[in-house]
């Protein structure tokens, strides 16, 4: 498996790459291409994929990890660049209407609506359990919260706003030699319950578990938790970026072995 991250927060190690809040990662394995999320702004995506030497063309299914639009807001410009449809998998909940509050309410869903989505060739595949997309592509399906979660936001429905706890939000497990690696987009479900999960639905051990681990501005008892879950997991490399944040990404730089940033260009091969 060969994961390139395309959007990322974090820029600057590569010549050339543009970086933005949100998330987006390639995964090469087996002969397919998937792309992960699109992040938020398709010009960057666009560029980040051309100066990667990635084509657009060339992405055989679309997997996203939940519908906020830091993970969505390229899928516009995506699905345009490209010749013909693709096959979008996802949780049916990725429609939700949701806003954050603070500092101001602003909407923080999907940009746009699925009707609009699938007009421009999206086939959309939404299902809350876990599937496989392609040979050796495992979506997670919902995960259940035993511990803490990192849910964000506000949902809107018919009343009053309703705390939104981001059901949408799913991993990718790609079958690799001796194990699997675990892709979030966010974490929002929170890092060790997707971790226990992926490896209770395959019975493999985690290899790698790569994206936004959502911890900025946890608590060290929520750190102390996480770290000493994932050890006990046997959890072999962290690959930390996006909402991961500062402080709680030198946490667990500190407390565990093989813990890297992500940043836009990064590779990670299993
Ligand atoms: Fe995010
Ligand atoms: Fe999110």
């Amino acid at each position: 498996m060969k994961l390139t991250i395309i959007f990322e927060n974090h820029a600057g190690w590569k010549k050339g790459l543009l970086g933005y809040h949100g998330f987006s990662a390639l995964v090469e394995h087996d002969g397919y291409r998937v792309l992960v999320d699109t992040g938020t702004e398709g010009k960057v995506l666009l560029h980040n994929m051309h100066e990667l030497g990635v084509e657009p063309d060339s992405i055989d299914a679309l997997f996203l990890t939940h519908g906020h639009y830091d993970h969505t807001g390229g899928l516009k410009a995506f699905l345009e660049e490209r010749g013909e449809g693709v096959g979008v998998y996802a949780h049916p909940g990725i429609f939700e209407r949701r806003v954050a509050l603070k500092p101001r309410v602003r909407e923080i869903g999907i940009p746009l609506t699925r009707a609009e989505l699938e007009k421009l060739g999206a086939r959309f595949y939404l299902n809350d359990g876990p599937k496989e997309l392609l040979p050796g592509f495992i979506s997670s399906g919902e995960i259940p919260r035993v511990y803490w979660d990192r849910a964000v936001g506000y949902l809107v429905r018919e009343g009053p706003y309703l705390r939104d706890p981001v059901r949408d939000d799913m991993a990718l497990i790609v079958e690799v030699k001796g194990g699997i690696a675990v892709i979030t987009g966010c974490g929002h479900s929170g890092i060790l319950n997707i971790a226990e999960h992926a490896a209770r639905l395959t019975g493999k051990p985690i290899k790698a578990l790569i994206g936004g681990f959502h911890l900025r501005g946890a608590k060290t008892e929520l750190l102390r938790q996480t770290v000493g879950g994932l050890k006990a997991l046997g959890v072999e490399g962290l690959y930390a970026g996006h909402c991961t944040g500062t402080d709680e990404y030198a946490y667990l730089r500190a407390h565990l072995e093989n813990v890297e940033p992500l940043h836009v260009g990064k590779v990670v091969k299993l």
